[in-house]
């Protein structure tokens, strides 16, 4: 058989060492294996009076640094601050090496070299976020424009809060430098995948693919240099038959790239889906991070002659392919025809550059080619989307092969200004295109609208203040009345407003305050452009439901067909899961017209693991009703009228004088649709693996359930 891939070399990039004699041992600086500082003055807290021997209380386990002792500037925690300075020396050889770790912060917990009084290099650690390594590594510098100079380091603390402190040892002055250089290896690409070993936590490695010298893609990554966590993938289709050359930079072990496979599949393709918490009716990306609902469209021009009557209905999304937190921002893609059965796709939209993430934003179909994107012999309607080039400004791309790949339009930036999250939409009335865009100030977060005929020449129409990112603009019935209508301006954090939109200006006329639907672990929904039937369908992020251990992290709520209808309270937005998720329903259990005892449980037949519940209870003499979904509880305070899961305690109405409940639970989470989707609630929740029970339960005294139903649910990965 064929090698399937070629290594062209692995080029560990040899130390720099251009001494004429380097045989000479290093003249060492300082060690800190002393009882104290020796010459070197602490000023401040954070260095204490002596080197530390190692981790400091309330640190994470510090590693990397020789013999028993080093600078720590966790003395006293992140907040203490301080500096430590050398005694003069004189540089005579060509490299400082020493090794550092800690807080990344330029200026501020940082290690410099000073000639003459003036700063001439300076290094810091690598950690400026939550998790990272408290492990030292070899840093240093090229001096041999000071030769023969005096000079004095000082370690510097002046940070507080996280990672506010620095660590170093082993100062040295070398014929040779210890920096890790760049390691570079090379492969021709007969395979469609590069799998990379990610170590969730370890140190941020910058790599770069460049094929005939171009950059094809450059990222961060948390490289695992030993056993990784699990294995993310970079699909490189387009690329076959070229040689591609990874470089990482400063890993401590070259030989990490050696881990790197091609393959024609993706990781653990055989057990996707399939792991241990995978969300089972809950969109997840195969791998890696994902956050926002992006470019959510029904590209109805797709079902023109393949038999869907919907089309394809498009979830890109805001996605880390290469690690388990936030980073890297591209749009990742999946597709349905139901809203319930997911299929992921390549990466829609990759970054511009290192550093110019692909942010958040939308997607129309133009369906009378405004924009002139359609070119001839291409599909009908182009879709185009709208996404924050954070480096850029608001961009325009479209596409002519059903959404798989987009083109960016030459004009690009349409929109520069300080904000992000562009949403379009066709206002039909005024005949014009509308963005509705976060955009903010000094002291101000607005949502502001421009117009445009074409998508590509916009114009500032107006500003409403008080909104954060994320924003949507839709109108809907009130009450099913087709002329009756109220516009909804809706932002990330779920709340909206109501009221009139002419195609420039929103004119709010629910009052002051704003309302809320969601509750609990959701952001920055959006809903679909194009749905068919008048239908407003939301999809959000299902922020802060985390996967511990699994190779994917993060999901999207369920889609809910969203509706305005009149209560005693005004006119409000309600959510209701989209009736096409009744299609993952197994037998019925129908436990309807009974009175629920308290001390009794009619559901203690029933074992599964995910599961959806219909409930309609008068609480007669209930002070409380609970659902309990393998050990969380959902209750219903009667007295209060509250419904309270996990964190989340919110005012629930009474309808009818009837307690509504209708609940879903999967792998990961729990979401609560009250009153019939006056309050929705999705929370995060890891059930103990070893409970598969349901639970029904009345306190205080008798309620009567006109309808209990429980449906077992069907995976969602397994098409139909
Ligand atoms: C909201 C958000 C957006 C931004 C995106 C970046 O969660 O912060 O404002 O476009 O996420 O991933």
């Amino acid at each position: 058989m064929l090698a399937t891939f070629a290594l062209i070399g692995l080029l560990t990039a040899s130390p720099a060492a251009t001494a004429e004699d380097s045989t000479r041992p290093d003249v060492v600086i300082a060690d800190f294996e002393g009882d104290d500082y020796g010459g070197w003055k602490a000023d401040g807290h954070a260095f204490g009076d002596r080197p530390a021997r190692g981790t400091l209380p309330g640190q994470m386990e510090v590693s990397g640094y020789l013999g028993r002792g080093l600078v720590n500037s966790f003395n006293g925690g992140d907040d203490a601050t301080g500096t430590l300075t050398s005694p003069p020396f004189r540089i005579d050889r060509p490299y400082v090496n020493f090794l550092i770790g800690g807080g990344g912060f330029d200026g501020e917990t940082c290690l410099n070299l000073s000639v003459d009084g003036r700063t001439v290099r300076t290094a810091t650690g690598k950690n400026r976020e939550g998790g990272g390594t408290e492990a030292l590594r070899w840093d240093g510098w090229d001096v041999k424009d000071l030769a023969g100079k005096e000079a004095t380091f000082q370690v510097v603390d002046c940070r507080k809060g996280g990672w506010g402190h620095i660590n170093v040892d082993q100062i040295v002055l070398a014929d040779a430098s210890r920096k890790p250089a760049e390691a570079v290896r090379a492969i021709v690409l007969n395979h469609r995948y590069l799998h990379l070993p990610v170590h969730t936590g370890g140190p941020k490695t910058r790599m770069k693919f460049t094929i005939d010298g171009q950059t094809v893609r450059e990222f961060d990554i948390e490289l695992a240099e030993g056993k990784p966590d699990f294995w993310v993938f970079s699909d490189l289709k387009s690329y076959e038959g070229r040689t591609l050359k990874i470089h990482a930079g400063e890993l401590a072990d070259p030989k990490a790239l050696d881990a790197i496979t091609p393959s024609d599949e993706v990781p653990d393709a055989a057990g996707m889906y399939k792991e241990k918490h995978r969300p089972q009716f809950h969109f997840t990306s195969r791998r890696g991070w994902l956050n926002d609902p992006n470019g959510l469209v029904f590209d109805l021009g797709a079902a023109q002659g393949q038999g869907f009557d919907r089309g394809v209905i498009h979830l890109f999304y805001q996605h880390n392919p290469y690690g388990w937190n936030w980073g890297n921002m591209h749009w990742g893609h999946a597709t349905t025809l139901d809203l319930v059965h997911w299929s992921e796709f390549p990466i829609a939209i990759y970054p511009h550059a290192y550093g110019d993430w692909a942010f958040s934003g939308s997607a129309v179909a133009d369906v009378d080619n405004t924009g002139g994107f359609q070119k001839r012999g291409t599909p009908a309607p182009p879709l185009v989307a709208a996404y924050t080039s954070t480096g850029r400004g608001e961009c325009i791309v479209f596409s002519s092969d059903r959404g798989q790949t987009w083109t960016e339009y030459k004009g690009n930036p349409v929109v520069k200004h300080n904000g992000r999250d562009p949403r379009l939409l066709w206002h039909a009335a005024s005949k014009q295109w509308v963005m509705a865009v976060y955009d903010e100030g000094e002291k101000r977060q607005s949502i502001d609208f421009h117009t445009s005929p074409d998508l590509k020449t916009w114009t500032f129409a107006s500003r409403l203040d008080g909104f954060f990112e994320c924003p949507d603009l839709f109108e809907l019935p009130v009450d099913g009345d087709p002329n009756k209508t109220l516009w909804v301006i809706y932002a990330a954090d779920a709340k909206y407003k109501l009221g009139r939109f002419d195609g420039k200006t929103f004119h709010v006329e629910s009052g002051p305050d704003k309302h809320t639907l969601w509750h609990g672990n959701f952001y920055a929904a959006q809903t679909f452009s194009e749905a068919p039937n008048s239908r407003r369908i939301q999809i959000g992020w299902g922020q802060g439901i985390t996967f511990p251990g699994m190779p994917f992290n993060q999901q999207m709520a369920l889609p809910v067909d969203l509706t305005l209808r009149t209560t005693p309270d005004g006119v409000r937005m309600f959510a209701a899961p989209v009736a096409e998720l009744q299609s993952l329903r197994d037998a019925k259990h129908d436990f309807s017209n009974t009175t629920l005892e308290p001390g009794k449980n009619p559901l203690s037949g029933l074992s599964g693991d995910l599961f959806e519940v219909k409930l309609a209870a008068k609480p007669g003499a209930a002070e409380e009703i609970e659902l309990n979904l393998r050990g969380t509880p959902v209750i219903y305070d009667v007295r209060r009228q509250d419904l309270v899961c996990k964190q989340i305690r919110t005012f629930l109405p009474l309808v009818d004088g009837e307690l509504r409940l209708h609940v879903f639970l999967d792998k990961g989470s729990i979401e609560v649709f009250g009153g019939d989707g006056r309050v929705a609630v999705s929370v995060g929740v890891i059930p103990d693996d070893a409970n598969h029970a349901l639970g029904v339960a009345s306190r205080g005294g008798a309620a009567s359930l006109r309808t209990l139903e429980v449906y077992p649910l069907r995976s969602a990965w397994i098409k139909p």
